[in-house]
Parts: C-alpha cells; sequence; structure tokens
C-alpha cells in the first residue's frame, strides 16, 4: 500500500502505478531529497515541532540511506511512485517512529521543487566548467595559429579573408554569452520554496529562512503558490542548454565541411573520427556530426516543458512530473557535447596551406579595391562598380585581380597607380581591417586578450 493510502480501498493497477511513477526519472535526485530532509528535520526541531532526538535520528538514518543507495544496495521499488516515497518508506522502515514524523508541515510539492531546484543548481555549475574548458581549446588553438588566413564566407561564398584565430574566436565569444545564460539559469534556480508544504503554507512554525540557507539558497520564494508550480527555472536552464547546443551545432557544421576533401581545412584526430564498415577510405566527422544532430533533442526538451506548462492552473498539476526528465536530458547532452567539442578542437590538425589557396580564390581583395578608389575620391558606390568590371573581365579570361595588370586596372579608372598590387595581397588585406572587432592582426589581439579575461572572470566564479 502507498504512503497515502488512508483513504483508499483498492491499490491502482500494476500498469497504472507504472504510468504515474517518476522514479526511475527522479531517483537521479537522491542526493538533494535527503539533504532537503535533513535541513527539514534540523529546522523542525529549532522549531520545537518535533524532538531533537527524532531529528538526529532522522539524519542518521538519511546518512545511512545515502551509503546504501551509493554502495548500488538500495533496492528502488516501483509501488513507490518517486524518490520522495522510496526514501521517506524506507527511513521509516529502518527507524520507525521518528521516521514518520519527517513529513511534518511538509508536501512533495516543495519538496521535488526544492530537489529540483538544488539539482539544477549542480548542473549549471557543471555545464558552466565544460564551457570554459571549451573556450580554453579553442583560445588555445587561436593563440597556436596567429596568422593562418582563410577565406571568410557571406553564404557560403568567398567573402573576404579572416584570420583563423578570428573565426576560433568568433565561437569563444558565442560561448562567453552561453556562460552568462548558464549562469542567470543557475540564479534562477536559487531560491527555496521549501516551507510552502502542498501550496498554501502550513500550520507549523517553520522557518524558512533557516532551511533555504541550510540548504545554499540565496533565498526564500515569497508566494507558496508559485513556490510550487513554478518551473521557470528548468524553462530557463533549458533555454541555455539549448543555444548553447546550437552553437555548438554551428561549430560542429563548419568542422564536418571543413573535413571534407572539397575544403580540406583541418583533419580531426582519429579518436574522434569513425570508419565506414564497407568504404575504407573512409574517415567520417561522426562526433562533430552527432553533435549536430542532438541538438535537436535538446531544443525539443525545452519545446516539451513550454508545452507541458502552457495550460496549467495553480498550483500543483501532475502534469509539472513530466518537468524532470526533458531538462535532465538537456543538461546531459550539453555536458556530454560540449566534452566531445572540447576533445575535437584539442586535437585536430589544421592545414594553413589549403586555407590560403581558398582564400586565393573568388576575388577576395575586390572590397579593397573598391577601398582603394574610393579613398582616392571617387565615391564608394561608383568605386563598387568599377570593381564589379574588373571582377567581370577576371570571370571572362578566367584569372584573379591579382593576374591583371596595371593596364587593365588604368583602362576601367586612372585612379589606378603602381601600388595596386599591395591591395591585393592576403596578408595586407587582412591587415587593413583594423578596426575594434575586426580581423587585423593588432584587433585580433585586443579581442584575444579580452576573451582571455573574461574566461578567467567566469573561471574565478565557477
Ligand atoms: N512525483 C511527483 C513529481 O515528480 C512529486 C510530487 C507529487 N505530488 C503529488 N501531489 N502527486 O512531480
Amino acid at each position: 500500500m502507498a504512503l497515502w493510502s488512508g483513504r483508499f480501498t483498492q491499490d491502482v493497477s500494476e500498469f497504472t502505478q507504472r504510468f504515474g511513477a517518476s522514479l526511475p526519472v527522479d531517483k537521479a535526485l537522491y542526493a538533494q531529497d535527503i539533504a532537503g530532509s535533513q535541513a527539514h528535520a534540523r529546522m523542525l526541531a529549532a522549531r520545537g515541532v518535533i524532538s531533537d532526538a527524532d531529528a538526529a535520528a532522522i539524519v542518521q538514518g538519511l546518512d545511512d540511506i545515502k551509503v546504501s543507495i551509493e554502495a548500488g544496495e538500495f533496492v528502488f521499488d516501483i509501488n513507490d511512485e518517486d524518490i520522495h516515497m522510496s526514501i521517506e518508506r524506507e527511513l521509516i522502515a529502518r527507524i520507525g517512529e521518528a521516521g514518520a514524523r519527517l513529513h511534518t508541515g511538509r508536501s512533495r510539492n516543495d519538496q521535488v521543487a526544492t530537489d529540483t531546484r538544488l539539482f539544477a543548481k549542480q548542473r549549471c555549475a557543471d555545464l558552466m566548467a565544460a564551457n570554459v574548458a571549451l573556450r580554453q581549446a579553442l583560445i588555445a588553438q587561436a593563440e597556436a595559429h596567429p596568422d593562418v588566413i582563410l577565406p571568410g564566407y557571406t553564404h557560403l561564398q568567398h567573402a573576404q579573408p579572416v584570420l583563423f584565430s578570428h573565426h576560433m574566436l568568433a565561437y569563444v565569444w558565442m560561448l562567453t554569452r552561453d556562460f552568462e545564460r548558464l549562469s542567470a539559469a543557475q540564479h534562477a534556480a536559487d531560491a527555496s520554496p521549501l516551507g510552502s508544504a502542498a501550496l498554501a503554507g502550513t500550520t507549523y512554525p517553520l522557518d524558512r529562512q533557516m532551511t533555504a540557507e541550510a540548504l545554499g539558497f540565496s533565498r526564500v520564494i515569497p508566494n507558496s503558490l508559485d513556490a510550487v508550480s513554478d518551473r521557470d527555472f528548468l524553462l530557463d536552464l533549458s533555454y541555455a542548454c539549448s543555444v548553447s547546443c546550437m552553437h555548438l551545432s554551428r561549430l560542429c557544421e563548419e568542422l564536418v565541411l571543413w573535413s571534407s576533401s572539397e575544403f580540406n581545412f583541418i583533419e580531426l584526430s582519429d579518436a574522434f573520427s569513425t570508419g565506414s564498415s564497407i568504404m575504407p577510405q573512409k574517415k567520417n566527422p561522426d562526433f562533430a556530426e552527432l553533435i549536430r544532430g542532438k541538438t535537436g533533442r535538446v531544443v525539443g526538451d525545452l519545446m516539451a516543458l513550454l508545452v507541458t506548462m502552457k495550460g496549467l492552473p495553480l498550483a500543483y498539476n501532475k502534469d509539472l512530473q513530466e518537468d524532470k526528465e526533458g531538462a535532465i536530458d538537456a543538461a546531459r547532452t550539453l555536458e556530454d557535447c560540449l566534452m566531445c567539442a572540447t576533445g575535437m578542437i584539442e586535437t585536430m590538425d589544421i592545414k594553413p596551406d589549403n586555407m590560403l589557396a581558398q582564400a586565393q580564390k573568388g576575388h577576395l581583395a575586390a572590397t579593397d579595391v573598391a577601398d582603394y578608389l574610393a579613398k582616392k575620391g571617387m565615391p564608394f558606390r561608383r568605386a563598387h562598380e568599377v570593381v564589379g568590371h574588373l571582377v567581370l573581365l577576371c570571370e571572362q579570361r578566367g584569372c584573379n585581380l591579382n593576374d591583371l595588370t596595371l593596364d587593365d586596372f588604368r583602362a576601367e579608372s586612372d585612379l589606378f597607380e603602381a601600388d595596386i598590387t599591395a591591395a591585393l595581397d592576403m596578408e595586407s588585406i587582412v591587415a587593413a581591417r583594423t578596426t575594434e572587432g575586426g580581423t587585423g592582426h593588432q584587433a585580433v589581439s585586443v579581442q584575444l586578450a579580452r576573451a582571455k579575461e573574461a574566461l578567467a572572470a567566469d573561471e574565478a566564479n565557477l
């Protein structure tokens, strides 16, 4: 019979018991559940609701149960709907009457909200640490190849040459914002619902500040109805996971492209590639593809919870039991993806010659030739048109802008002089982009210093 069986004369069927249970998912919250119960018992004793002896027996009994769970000796029984009932039933079996006093002034509704918030806070911390590790790997690649140039793209067409380090740092900034989002999700979770009981508070003189402090929450949720039914903090976590995974997916999409024979910009290490069961020559970027693929599931976890929440009246509804599976999955998936991406970035080899060779193709100097004319007084729109003609000429001849003679240039405008060739050299084109945040060496080294500063600050907050 269930712990609440007093008013019932019939058990649910085995099927509905299974259908209604959350134990397979929420047993992951055993440590949080035990910590929450211990804090509650100590507070009940401090307020004279239960005796000190009972509180001590409860705290000890729960410590022992934790040891059993961690030793793999604890028998989880699906007849207990969830981890809360599982642990409480075992406590009563082990210590008797004192254990049966634990649930005074408490409901599973504030218990599950408390456990889930503690869990979410911890997972945010884990993800923030994994985020920092990937940023370190990207920064290390940027620093290892300060002079490498590759084509920058818009519409996946060659646009302007950029430094490889600049390209790596673009992802570092995405991840820097992901860290902020995880930190915001951690703050959202960092509020205690404990002491709200089922929905309306209780008749016992509970000290909510005391349990909040004991559990490391920075504040107490001010409204008991909101406390037991709010899952915004899980949405915040799922959103932070979704955005971060989307960033990893974009990075991985580039790794997949770059390791194709068409690009041939990088070689992923064997440890992050797989072969084919039929084609002996294949080396596939499976893990990059998998990160891209898993992103779909993480975004799905966010959507699922949003839809679950949208029609719920106050306060607790059983629908809320569907909150944990997706959030746990999203956090675990992102953590795995961050770790996998870190290993992939740390071990990839880059091919600077192939990158530069591609940057020579596709008239990447065109904007700079137009700028050359504009700086000599020609309105930029007109200069754009002149260079458009030169590019057309190159296309007709099947050559590049730097294959044209000075006469070819001067046929379009007599503002061209012998120094035009200097404007066509990839190194000079890159170096000329001196604006803050631009790809010139100087600007990139300033940017790199900033990215490292932000990383150090985040690391210090882990
Ligand atoms: N298993 C439940 C959940 O995960 C715990 C709270 C149940 N409360 C209740 N009144 N049925 O949401």
